[in-house]
């Protein structure tokens, strides 16, 4: 079998488009969306990844402000942040930049978020919300993972969905979210005795570990739909995802591609949370 790619620019181009034209309609009222994003330190991988979600906001009408802080902030001076950046009426969504540095508790400064500015998804109230199936903001990339599937129609309800990588950012939330679908879920973790057990037995395969080649093509069903969430570097320093690629190509039946797949639709789903906390507004 030859898998069809699940193109996350091209989905991502389409929902971005929608987000515009709604953010437009915002700001004709003088209410446009604003996003603020916090990062602290210099990780190379962050500063990347919080620069394309300025730009995104910046391509579609979203008001952003980006604040930069040297690793030495203390967690009182970002907190202090967090709650000026609660009370301001041009600011509907609120992001910080995980992971922080060591010295900060980063639960402490979730918590600090306004939970109706969370548009992360990652407040402890937030969190619950999703579990109890009344979700105010779902976590963005397993929010672009279940677009993904929408996209090719695909039948979840009744589906079983395995999901490797139990983190709070994507592999909780992300079952969660495909629970609610009708999906059957079994989550693994980095202990998990015989991985390729559980993976050949799923329809639906979610990785999401940081770990290259994780998975590979003989621990996928046939005709299984693999979405890889890895971001990772090959010997060669190009873009790999967690799964191997040309493995997952040849028995499933729809794959997502590194780069190109599941990236672009975490910042696409940012920028719909964004939209609707200032749609509520
Ligand atoms: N670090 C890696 N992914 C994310 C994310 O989705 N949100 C935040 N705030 N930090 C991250």
């Amino acid at each position: 079998m030859s898998a069809k790619i699940i193109d996350g620019n091209q989905l991502s181009k389409q929902v971005r488009t929608e987000v515009a034209k709604r953010a437009a309609a915002l700001n004709v009222q003088g209410r446009q969306p604003g996003l603020a994003v916090i990062l602290v330190g210099d990780s190379q991988a962050s500063q990347v990844y919080v620069r394309n979600k300025i730009k995104a906001c910046e391509e579609n009408g979203i008001h952003s402000v980006f604040e930069k802080y040297d690793v030495s902030m203390t967690e009182a001076e970002l907190l202090a942040r967090v709650h000026a950046l609660n009370h301001d009426s041009k600011i509907h969504g609120i992001l910080v930049q995980l992971p922080l540095p060591a010295h900060i508790d980063s639960h402490k400064v979730i918590e600090a978020i306004a939970a109706e500015k969370d548009v992360d998804g990652f407040h402890i109230s937030n969190a619950g919300l999703l579990m109890t199936g009344q979700p105010l903001f779902r976590p963005c990339t397993p929010y672009g993972v279940m677009k993904m599937l929408d996209s090719i129609d695909y039948p979840v309800r009744g589906a079983h969905a395995v999901v490797v990588g139990a983190s709070n950012i994507v592999g909780k939330p992300q079952a969660m979210l495909l629970l609610q679908a009708g999906a059957t879920v079994t989550i693994c973790n980095s202990k998990t005795r015989d991985l390729g057990h559980h993976t050949r037995d799923a329809d639906i395969l979610v990785v999401a570990t940081g770990k290259r080649n994780i998975v590979t093509g003989d621990m996928i069903k046939p005709g299984a739909v693999v979405i890889d969430v890895g971001m990772n570097r090959d010997d060669a320093g190009k873009l790999c995802g967690d799964v191997d690629y040309a493995g997952a190509c040849d028995v499933a039946s729809w794959v997502t591609p590194v780069p190109g797949g599941v990236g672009p639709m975490t910042i696409t789903m940012l920028l719909v949370n964004t939209l609707e906390a200032a749609e509520r507004n």
